[in-house]
């Protein structure tokens, strides 16, 4: 068997990153990162063979390294996450910090996040806003299943609900956010084989256009938003200025666009009137 550092080098030779080619060994031994560079001459076991092989081969496959670890930061905790749901994007706690920027501490408040995937937005919003009653919608009930999950482990008080954006959900809300699936059914062969064969297409895809969902739910929101409430999307590439045009002007103010720290326009933040 190989020993740490040999490992190492087998998996950096295979163009793994040195630094996830580090945190996969160390989960292969059960130990911290720091335990390799104490011990590089230590052997892997047979079994811990087995696993670094088979681990080195589904990241050769494009096997995203979450899948393989089973989960992602987002906000500072840990959301379980498989194939069943979207990895959780760094930008998308740009939909949180805003979130949280209309709910004070200690207001009580109705919130919706609309398509929640691993439920890493209404989870952090139950959990960081402890007097607000969340609610989350998916279509995808393995989503659902792996959001509850998540909710459950981290004690966040959520409910969830399998329904199309909003459909059968009553307001009134003071906040609706969504990360929605934004992209044209077009754009999905250019997308990174580990995005495009590895996370759902239902999350990524909205349709022919990729304006679908936007246009669906903008309307939706408005009808269950109080005067005053505000919703918060995430904005896909260049889509800030057609997703504005969505709103009309005589249900809608105080539009605002946020951009990524990319300098991307990212998330879009609009009043009820
Ligand atoms: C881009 S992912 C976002 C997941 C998660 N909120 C996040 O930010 O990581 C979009 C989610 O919307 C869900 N979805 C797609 N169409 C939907 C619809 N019509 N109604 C509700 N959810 C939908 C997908 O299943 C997916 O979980």
């Amino acid at each position: 068997m190989p020993t740490l550092q040999q490992a190492l080098a087998q998996a950096v030779a295979a163009h793994e990153p040195r630094i996830s080619a580090e945190v996969m060994l160390a989960r292969v031994l059960g130990r911290e990162r720091s335990y390799l560079y104490a011990h590089p001459e230590s052997e892997l076991t047979a079994e811990q063979g087995a696993q670094w092989r088979q681990w080195l081969d589904r990241r050769a496959a494009g096997g995203p390294l979450q899948h393989i670890l089973g989960g992602q930061e987002f906000y500072g905790r840990r959301f379980s996450v498989g194939p069943d749901v979207l990895i959780p994007r760094p930008e998308t706690e740009l939909i949180v910090e805003a979130a949280l920027e209309r709910i004070p501490y200690d207001q009580p408040a109705r919130i919706a996040d609309i398509g929640t995937g691993s439920g890493c937005i209404a989870v952090t919003l139950a959990l960081e806003r402890p007097r607000a009653h969340v609610i989350a919608t998916d279509v995808s009930l393995a989503a659902l299943t792996r959001a509850r999950d998540n909710a459950k482990t981290l004690g966040a008080n959520v409910e969830f609900y399998a329904t199309d954006l909003l459909a059968g959900i009553a307001g009134p809300f003071d906040l609706v956010v969504s990360n929605p699936p934004y992209l044209a059914e077009s754009e999905l062969p250019d997308l990174a084989p580990e995005v495009r064969d590895h996370e759902p297409h239902v999350a990524l895809v909205a349709g022919p256009e990729g304006d679908e969902i936007y246009r669906r739910l903008i309307p939706a929101a408005r009808e269950r938003l109080r005067p005053g409430g505000w919703l918060i999307l995430e904005l896909g590439y260049a889509s800030a200025q057609p997703v504005r045009g969505l709103l009309n002007p005589a249900a809608w103010r105080q539009i605002e666009i946020r951009r990524d720290h990319q300098g991307w326009d990212r998330v879009l933040q609009a009043q009820a009137n």
